[in-house]
């Protein structure tokens, strides 16, 4: 095992809003990358931050009366505690505010501009106004207005730099073709070719109309737009500017991970190489695009309500189920829907059943037939072996696994292995082996490799779940810092030495129940109370059809009772019906079709035989019957 430097970062979040599922998507994915990267022992450096300049961050500061400055002060802290409760673990927050990152930024631009790749030009666009902003022509709405507001569209020239990214278009698709596994996953990579072999066009990288931003020294008037000030943070935090040693260590002989949704592949895949190769520094080691979350099957939007706010998803289901959720559900790539069926049942199954039941079965069997300590184990036999090799299997197919960032897999392959204990269990039986004095070794082996297998488990888990698998370590008894523990420190089955005391076995996991969940959470009537409340098979039993009248008579010696021939769309019936007070030109209902129940008993009113009830309604005393259109055919069910 070396310790080999691993670099992984999130993109840097914008300012504007707070932050949702998307951006505790990535960062959640980067945080256990970083923490599995050091179970295999690595020097891991995990970076994130904000993303502070720009039109956006200048308007909006000044909508709320502030400076830019003092807005992104009062934002970039919302992330930071967003990610402590997540339980992150970055070792670095930029925001593209700092003076480090301004350094930087000047520093990679002279540099390029040095080189001859970046020239003075014209950005010629159309542009709105009232916006100040240029809209791409794709973006036009209609003939010729603004997305945004509008209003009719300039064609305006602006006086820009630019950066000559045409000229790496054909070393970047060697780099792309050389390194296979340096935009993941595959689909976005074949993307991201067919992009480039489009023709590359030189990049616009100055604005000189507004000035939130940071200045381009030999450009006076310009500040950086975007991408040479946001890219540019993956090399200031490790040393670009400031720590020649640090960023040979990290960057240049160190390996390289960006983390990023789907979006944002092209800059990062096409732009930032581009920029790094004029600049004469490496490219990142691997760029990984994630896809995109729904909710509930709907895009997420503040007007629908859907938006999923990671802290309420903590409270209510606690960190690492919610971590768990995020990197199970969906292959890391493809874009996935949240649900709450969707976490309730991962919770349920995988966490309660599998992982619950594996700890609480092992221990409580283990105090049941030996007490509180560990006992020495016999001869292992074929079915312990057999567990043995999947472990070890597991441990590579995991590490192939995560080297793709395949979580989901990765998670998978655990899995296996959980279920396969939970299987061992029940093929070795101890508890008929517990009712024979002479098998005694041969349970303390079997509950040996239960307990040694849980420690293992737990490392595995941690960087997903670092609380519970905490907690599992603590049950077994181990009480060091699992975030320390190193997957070959749990090497070998014969980790707890004979006197090892365990420790109590509580559930870590409860299970939830999945009706209360939904109810509780439909946000539109969570207060509507149910009056008399009926199960659908009780409504079931009611049989209601569209029945025609046939004919409507009077019923002799009444005057409630009408008495209707009905068509229900397979007989003819008669049903007697107490609405003749408000019928007095009963004649006129022949032909209509109405709602009727007919499976209740017949019954017979006034000497005539009624076998079934129209349906009415009663409004200021007016009853009516339920009238349907003439187009619905007569016999159709209701339901
Ligand atoms: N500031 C730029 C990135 C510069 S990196 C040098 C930016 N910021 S962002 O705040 O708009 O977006 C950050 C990330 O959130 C992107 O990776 C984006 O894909 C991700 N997501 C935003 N909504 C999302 C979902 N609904 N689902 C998953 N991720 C999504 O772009």
């Amino acid at each position: 095992m070396d310790n080999k430097s691993f670099y992984i970062t999130t993109p840097i979040y914008y300012v504007n809003g707070d932050p949702h599922v998307g951006s505790a998507y990535t960062t959640v994915a980067a945080d256990v990358m970083a923490r599995y990267k050091k179970t295999r022992g690595y020097d891991v450096y995990f970076l994130t931050g904000t993303d502070e300049h720009g039109q956006k961050v200048e308007e909006t500061a000044k909508m709320k009366g502030m400076t830019p400055q003092e807005w992104t002060d009062l934002m970039a802290p919302r992330f930071m505690e967003m990610w402590k409760a997540l339980n992150v673990k970055n070792d670095d927050f930029i925001r593209t505010t700092q003076e480090r990152h301004k350094k930087a930024v000047k520093k990679i631009l002279k540099t390029v501009y040095e080189k001859g790749d970046i020239y003075k030009g014209e950005y010629e666009g159309k542009y709105c106004v009232s916006c100040e902003t240029f809209v791409p022509e794709n973006q036009i709405v209609g003939e010729n207005c603004c997305p945004d507001c509008g209003k009719e569209l300039r064609m305006v020239k602006e006086e820009s730099y630019f950066f000559r990214m045409s000229k790496y278009q054909d070393a970047l698709l060697k780099h792309i073709d050389e390194h296979p596994d340096f935009i993941l996953p595959r689909s976005r990579r074949n993307e991201v070719i067919s992009f480039i072999k489009q023709g590359l066009q030189d990049l616009s990288i100055s604005r000189n109309t507004f000035e939130w931003g940071i200045p381009i020294e030999f450009a006076p008037g310009h500040i950086t737009y975007v991408w040479f000030d946001a890219l540019t943070n993956y090399l200031t935090a490790v040393g670009y500017e400031s720590n020649p040693e640090e960023f040979e260590r990290r960057w240049t002989n160190g390996e390289v991970v960006h983390l990023l949704g789907k979006d944002i592949v092209r800059f990062h895949a096409i732009i930032w190489p581009c920029m790094l190769l004029s600049a004469g520094e490496k490219l990142p080691d691997k760029v990984v695009a994630h896809g995109w979350w729904t909710s509930e099957g709907e895009k997420m939007s503040k007007s629908k309500g859907n938006v999923i706010a990671p802290l309420d998803e903590v409270k209510k289901y606690g960190v690492d189920p919610f971590r768990y959720y995020l990197l199970r559900e969906v292959t890391f790539g493809n874009d996935g829907d949240y649900s709450t069926k969707g976490i309730i049942n991962r919770i349920n199954s995988d966490l309660a059943n599998d992982l619950g039941n594996l700890l609480n079965r092992t221990l409580g069997m283990y105090k049941k037939y030996f007490g509180e300590e560990i006992v020495a184990n016999g001869q292992f036999e074929e079915i312990d072996l057999d567990a043995q090799k999947l472990y070890d299997e597991t441990l590579n197919s995991v590490d192939d696994t995560m080297s793709r960032l395949e979580f989901s897999r990765a998670l998978e392959y655990i899995w296996k292995f959980i279920s396969r204990m939970n299987k061992y269990i029940d093929e070795t039986g101890p508890w008929l082996l517990a009712k024979d004095e002479t098998k005694k070794e041969r349970l303390a082996t079997i509950m040996n490799m239960l307990v040694y297998s849980l420690e293992k488990i737990a490392v595995l888990v941690a960087p997903y779940m670092p609380e519970s698998a905490q907690k599992i370590w603590n049950q077994l008894g181990i009480e060091k810092d699992i975030e320390k523990a190193l997957l070959s420190d749990v090497e070998g089955w014969d980790l707890l030495e004979p006197g090892h005391k365990l420790g109590n076995p509580t559930p870590i996991f409860p299970r939830i129940e999945v009706e209360k969940e939904v109810k509780e959470k439909n946000p539109i009537n969570k207060d509507l109370k149910i009056e008399n409340p009926i199960t659908i098979d009780d409504f079931s039993k009611v049989e209601i059809k569209v029945v025609e009248i046939l004919e409507a008579d009077k019923v002799a010696d009444s005057d409630r009772l009408l008495k209707f021939k009905v068509n229900d769309g397979k007989n003819i019936r008669q049903i007697v019906s107490g609405i003749a007070k408000y019928y007095p030109e009963y004649q006129e209902l022949v032909g209509k079709k109405v709602l009727g129940v007919v499976n209740l008993e017949p019954v017979v009113l006034k000497g005539e035989l009624s076998q079934g009830m129209l349906l009415t309604t009663e409004e200021k005393k007016r009853v009516k019957l339920v009238e349907v259109d003439s187009i619905v055919k007569t016999g159709s069910k209701i339901k």
